[in-house]
């Protein structure tokens, strides 16, 4: 019988993760994601707002999970204290195996560096091309590739997404969809084992969108990805195992 891997933390004597309940006898590995008791508050003093009121999720390495709700009930929030972006306030959240609350900044690089993220707003720099932006991101796990790499591996899936005329384009000069189709060949370049995604097809036309998501779900069943996506659109949730709901701050449904 193999334990559960103990949570990667800062500093020693850090205590293992707490296994799920287990059949008598049965290993069980941590989930890919667990969040025990996260509340988040965005200011201070007068100021101070709770957006997040005690939330609980695990999912499992290799679910499609959509998270959606209104407009301002916290899911972007939640996913960034997910991907390491923001620092845990209350409650604790392991992904990957790392226990985030406490983290120092330089270690909440390295957990965001195997994440493949999808903003909302898409975060593209300015000054680079789609090629460019997709071989910085390649430099960030440099070791895995060859010089070659370099030169295929962005243009064959800036092919797979059809924005092969982008290529040496700047993000001025490209549309929302293309735009969004450049920051999710970014989050895709290293083939994360996670991926958090925040609105991800909300600038795609339909077969756009749905190539979108035919391209992710072959992620998870192909590779054994995660996919943790915050979206309005009930179409996608067909492709999902699981459709989480969030209504002001809490995690409501889990259907
Ligand atoms: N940086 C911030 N400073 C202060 N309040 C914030 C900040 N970011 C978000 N909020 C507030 O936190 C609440 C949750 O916002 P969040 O962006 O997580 O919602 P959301 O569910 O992602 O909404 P949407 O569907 O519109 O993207 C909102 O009331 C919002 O106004
Ligand atoms: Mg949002």
């Amino acid at each position: 019988m193999t334990a559960p891997t103990p949570a990667r933390t800062e500093g020693a004597g850090a205590l293992p993760a707490n296994p799920a309940p287990a059949e008598a006898g049965q290993a069980v590995a941590p989930g890919l994601i667990e969040i025990s008791g996260i509340d988040y508050a965005y200011g201070t003093g007068k100021a101070r707002k709770q957006v997040l009121f005690g939330n609980d999720l695990r999912l499992e390495a290799g679910e499609f999970v959509v998270l959606t709700g209104p407009s301002g009930s916290g899911k972007t929030t939640l996913l960034s204290l997910i991907g390491a972006l923001r620092s845990i306030q209350t409650g604790s959240i392991e992904v990957m195996s790392y226990r985030l609350a406490g983290l120092s900044q330089r270690r909440m690089e390295e957990v965001r560096r195997e994440i493949g993220f999808i903003f909302q707003d898409h975060n593209l720099f300015d000054a680079l091309t789609a090629y460019d932006t997709l071989r910085l991101a390649m430099r960030l796990c440099r070791e895995r590739y060859t010089r070659r790499d370099f030169e295929t591996r962005p243009t064959r899936l800036i092919e797979s997404l059809d924005i092969a005329e982008q290529t040496h384009a700047k993000p001025k000069s490209m549309s929302t969809g293309q735009k969004q189709r450049v920051a999710i060949a970014r989050a895709l370049i290293n083939d994360p084992k996670l991926i958090l995604a925040d609105e991800p097809t909300a600038a795609l036309d339909k077969n756009r969108a749905d190539h979108v998501i035919a391209l992710l779900k072959a992620r998870v069943v192909e590779q054994g990805a995660t996919i943790f996506m915050v979206t309005h659109d009930p179409r996608i949730f067909a492709f999902a195992d699981r459709v989480v709901e969030m209504v002001d701050g809490r995690i409501s449904r889990d259907r």
